[in-house]
This record gives structure tokens, sequence and C-alpha cells, in this order.
């Protein structure tokens, strides 16, 4: 009898045509995510499941479906999967970096071009009406040209934005304890804060990384400096980013991912022109989501047929007896 296997989203239809070649696939048949019952519910008997980063995966699911496998997650993030509870309990963790790095690096670009030029409040003054002429002094933004960036994070993505931003003639430091670069200067985070005039964020969401853009960061950063976080919304403390705002601190934030995550339509961030928010959407093209989902499911089949998942975080547990 073939595996049972779980995509908890509409995906990609060729991805899921894959699986169906060799699995019994269960597919949730919805844009919005099942509820934890509902997901509980379909994974009962299952061996893997293609998650989404909206599906929370604990030891405590992990132990309610004893049959499972692999956990193959279509997101090079994983901080909503507990990886020490799958190891410990033999469930292989695969994920799909690389696939999206150079596509999140242009939509950091392009998030920082539209906070710096004011794109999003001059394209929705034009629809509106609210445009009577050619203002000498309406909609001015800065320019990125010899301007510093601070990127925290210089892994895969922050690297490439770092090179991006070094080709538009932009000054890159970077901040990263782990990472030594022979092109760009390393400094510390507090001097990063105060010598940039962009702050880029690149770290994964650990307990070391959650909140560590806060009050004290926020205040050291300087006073027109443009925050974004293309990274996880946790990253940045919400409530300090609203403190400093309401100070009037920051000439503009971008964000990608917000905590709480999706942001309620009625949040107060959503009050200030100078912060520009989207949907968690910096590896949204149809090329690299379809690079990502093919990648999913590679990792999923190879770990259930005994190949070798090409991203997998915790390989080890594929090999014991
Ligand atoms: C998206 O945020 C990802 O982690 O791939």
């Amino acid at each position: 009898m073939a595996l049972k296997v779980v995509v908890t989203r509409r995906i990609h239809t060729e991805a899921v045509e894959r699986l169906r070649q060799l699995f019994d696939v269960v597919e949730w048949e919805s844009d919005l995510p099942p509820a934890r019952a509902e997901l509980l519910d379909m994974l009962n008997g299952a061996a893997g499941v293609l998650t989404l980063l909206t599906d929370r995966i604990d030891g405590d699911l992990l132990d309610r479906v004893p049959t499972l496998r692999v956990v193959s997650n279509l997101a090079v993030g994983y901080d909503n999967i507990d990886v020490p509870a799958a190891t410990q309990r033999g469930v292989a963790v695969c994920t799909t970096p690389n696939v999206l790095t150079r596509t999140t690096a242009e939509f950091t670009i392009a998030l920082l071009f539209a906070v710096a030029r004011q794109i999003v409040p001059g394209a929705l003054a034009a629809r509106q009406g609210d445009w009577k002429t050619w203002y000498p002094m309406r909609f001015l933004g800065r320019d990125l040209l010899g301007a510093t960036i601070g990127v925290v994070g210089l892994g895969r993505i922050g690297e490439e934005v770092a090179s991006l931003a070094g080709a538009l003639g932009m000054r890159v430091i970077y901040t990263d304890d782990r990472i030594t670069s022979q092109r760009f200067q390393r400094v510390a985070l507090e001097d990063l804060l105060r010598e940039s005039d962009i702050v880029t964020l690149h770290v994964p969401l650990l307990d070391s990384t959650r909140g560590l853009i806060s009050d004290n960061q926020l205040a050291v950063m300087k006073p027109d400096a443009i925050l974004l976080n293309t990274a996880r919304g946790p990253v940045v403390d919400t409530d300090a980013l609203l403190r400093a705002l309401e100070r009037g601190h920051l000439s503009g934030v971008g964000l990608d991912v917000t905590d709480p995550e999706p942001l309620p339509a009625d949040h107060p961030l959503y009050r200030f022109e100078r912060v520009t928010i989207v949907p968690h959407i910096a590896s949204a093209t149809h090329a690299t989501r379809g690079k990502m989902s093919a990648l999913a499911v590679e990792n999923l089949i190879a770990a259930l047929t005994g190949g070798e998942p090409p991203n997998c975080l915790n390989p080890e547990v594929l090999h014991r007896g």
C-alpha cells in the first residue's frame, strides 16, 4: 500500500502530481492554513508532510502522529518546526534554501527603494486623486548612492543583499559572529546600528534573535535611518518599533514580515505613512515558488524512499537502523 503524504496548502500542481505518482496524497484544499485540529486529523497515519511556515510542528504534534518520518518545509526558515523534538523522534526535517536567495535579496532592495523613494505613498496619492500638480516639496525621498547599509546576518540572503547594495554604490557593513567576509567590513551590532543609514535584517528567528531590535537598538539608530525586515517578524519588537515611530524616530520602515503575522488590518503600524508593510512576499516570484515546491517535493520523496534529501537539517535520522 502506498504511504500517506499530506500537503498542508494548495501549491504548484506539478509538484503535487509528482507526489501522487508515488504516494497516497491528502491535500488541504484551501489558501488558508488548517487549524491545529484539522492538521492533526489530516496527518493521521501519514508518513510525510509538506508544511508551510504557518504550520506549527512541535513535540506534541509529533507524538500524536507516530507514523511521521519526514517534515518537508516549503521555506528556508524553519522556526515553525521544533527540530530537536523531530530529531529525538527520528523525524527528518527538510527545507528549501538557495533557490530563493536571489529573489529574496532582490525583493529586499525593491523594498528599500520603495521606502527610500516614497513609492507607496506616491502611488496611493495618485490613485486617490491627490495629484494636483508637480510638487517640488512632496514625496521627497533619499538617495542611496554612498549611503551606508548595515546587514544584520551575512548568511546566503544577507550576503546577496550586501552584493546588490555594493553594486548600487552603497557602503556595506555587516554584523555576524559566524561569518568572516573578505568583501565586507564586520562591525559589532551596536556600531552597525549607529553608523547605518539603512539597517536590513537577515537572521533566522532563534531564541537569541527574538527581539534583537528593541528599544535600545532603535534608540542608537540614526533618527532618519531606514529599517528593513525581510527575515522574521519577531526579530523586531513591534511595540518598541511603534514607540520609536511615535516619537518621530526613523525616516522609513519596510516590513515583509511582522509580529503578529498576519498583521491585523487595524494594527497601529499601518497609521504611519513612512511604514511600508507587505504580506511576507519576498520569495514570491512564479519561478522561485515553483523551484521551492519542486525542492520540497524532492526532499520529501528522497526521505521516504531511502534517498538523500538535497536539504535535510538532521540527515542522521535517515540512517538510524
Ligand atoms: C520564507 O520566509 C522562507 O523562510 O522561505
